[in-house]
Parts: structure tokens; C-alpha cells; sequence
């Protein structure tokens, strides 16, 4: 069932976040999780770290998988989602490093990569839960919008768009490559529960579109809504263009 939250604020998105994952993880303590980046659910993290710190959850035996990875980028390399993953969350609980997993953006062969990591996903049981962000143009993972909606993981050209808003987190917008590996609708979908985060006044066409426009590749998170589990969690910022009701 779809269901959407319309949280007053940014903060009380994560809350409800956090508070969804620690369910998950006390009633699953092997479960599966699916992990975002970008900056929507860094405060997400920041709970669960703080839960862990007064003995409230235990990740010994959560595995995780990530949506994606920047091409070239090595998981030494600041920018990297592998170290963005490390300064917000690996590095604070105690994950075993062996359980966490990233798309390699070095890897020689991407098709080869990309083949290994949905074949990993399937082996760890698929999904439990699947925290996704939201991009200003409608992306989920680095799934951009295109004429179909992509299946297995896979090399994408990220839009000018995605590079604009993600040259935040570079030293210019040079610097943003060009190409990550991301893993496709497949994978997301087949996730047993997905949960949508988008937060400020930037993505309120986007969550409008998702919720309101046609399901179309051209607007990739559109595709959640024929997912069976699925919890749409909007602060108010970003539900501005949302129908009143
Ligand atoms: C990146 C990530 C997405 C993320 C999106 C939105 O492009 N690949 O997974 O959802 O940015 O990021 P933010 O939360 O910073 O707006």
C-alpha cells in the first residue's frame, strides 16, 4: 500500500525515517538494507548513529547494498559514495565490513560490475528495505530520465542537471564525473519496502510529478507508486505543489 507522510519539517523526516530503519533492523537484525546518499539522509544516519552510541540498535548482522557509485571515482576519494558512507554511518555503528556494499567506480569491466552487483543483491535475498532520495529531476539512484525505465544495474550519463545539483559536494563542477553505476528498477522495485525521502521547496515539482503526473521514465520515481509497500515521506517544503486535501 502507498502511503504518504507529509512531515512538518526536514527534521521530522528523519525521525520517522530513523524510527521506520530501527524497526526493521530490531525485527530483522540480518535484514537486508538498501542505502541512499546525497544529502536527504544524512540526518537519517545521524539518528541511527546516535541510537547505536546508547545501545539501542546493533548492526552486527545488517548487510547493506547502495544505490550507486560515480565512475573513476576509488572509495579513498572524498567525494566517492563509498566515503561518504564511511563518514555517515559505517564508520559510527558496528557494520562488519564484509556486510556493506557499494558498486566499484573503478572497476575495468563495468558491464562485468554491474553484473556482479545485481548478482549479489539476489544472493543476500533481495531488499528489505530501500531508502531512496529524490532528484530535482526526478532520479532515483542514478537512474535518469530516459525513454524506458532501465531494468539491471548499469553505466549511466548522469543530465546536466544532476551534475548542476550535485556539484555542491565537489571543489568545482568540473570536477563531477560525468558516469556512475547505478542499480536499476529492478532491484529497487523488487525491494519488500521502499521508503522516499525528499525534503525542500527544490524537489516540489519532482514529488508532484511522482505523485501526481503519469508513471513514465521521464520522471523515474514515478514507477514507486506500482510498488505494493512503499512510504512516501515529504516534509512540507516539498509537498507545496501536492493537490490540498
Ligand atoms: C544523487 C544520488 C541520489 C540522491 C539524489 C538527491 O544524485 N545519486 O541517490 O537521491 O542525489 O540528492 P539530495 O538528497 O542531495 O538532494
Amino acid at each position: 500500500m502507498d502511503t504518504i507522510i507529509i512531515a512538518q519539517d526536514y527534521e521530522e523526516v528523519c525521525g520517522k525515517a530513523a524510527g521506520l530503519l530501527a524497526a526493521q533492523i530490531l525485527l530483522k537484525p540480518d535484514c537486508v538494507l538498501g542505502l541512499a546518499t546525497g544529502s536527504t539522509p544524512t540526518g537519517v544516519y545521524k539518528r541511527l548513529c546516535t541510537q547505536y552510541a546508547a545501545g539501542l540498535l546493533d548492526f552486527s548482522g545488517v548487510r547493506t547494498v547502495n544505490l550507486d557509485e560515480y565512475a573513476g571515482l576509488g572509495p579513498e576519494d572524498e567525494q566517492s559514495y563509498h566515503m561518504y558512507m564511511r563518514h555517515h554511518l559505517f564508520d559510527h555503528v558496528n557494520l562488519q565490513a564484509e556486510n556493506t556494499h557499494l558498486p566499484s567506480g573503478l572497476a575495468p569491466d563495468q558491464k562485468e560490475e554491474c553484473m556482479r552487483y545485481d548478482e549479489l543483491i539476489t544472493s543476500l535475498g533481495g531488499v528489505d528495505m530501500q531508502i531512496l532520495g529524490l532528484g530535482v529531476n526526478g532520479h532515483i539512484g542514478f537512474n535518469e530520465p530516459g525513454d524506458a525505465f532501465s531494468e539491471g544495474s548499469h553505466t549511466v550519463s548522469l543530465s546536466e542537471s544532476t551534475i548542476a545539483a550535485n556539484a555542491r559536494f565537489f571543489p568545482d563542477a568540473g570536477k563531477v564525473p560525468r558516469q556512475a553505476l547505478t542499480v536499476g528498477m529492478k532491484a529497487i522495485m523488487g525491494a519488500k519496502k521502499i521508503l522516499l525521502l525528499a525534503s525542500g521547496e527544490n524537489k516540489a515539482q519532482a514529488v508532484r510529478d511522482m505523485l501526481c503526473g503519469p508513471i513514465t521514465p521521464r520522471l523515474p520515481a514515478s514507477i514507486l507508486r506500482l510498488h505494493p509497500d512503499v512510504t512516501f515521506l515529504i516534509d512540507s517544503a516539498a509537498g507545496q505543489l501536492l493537490p490540498q486535501i
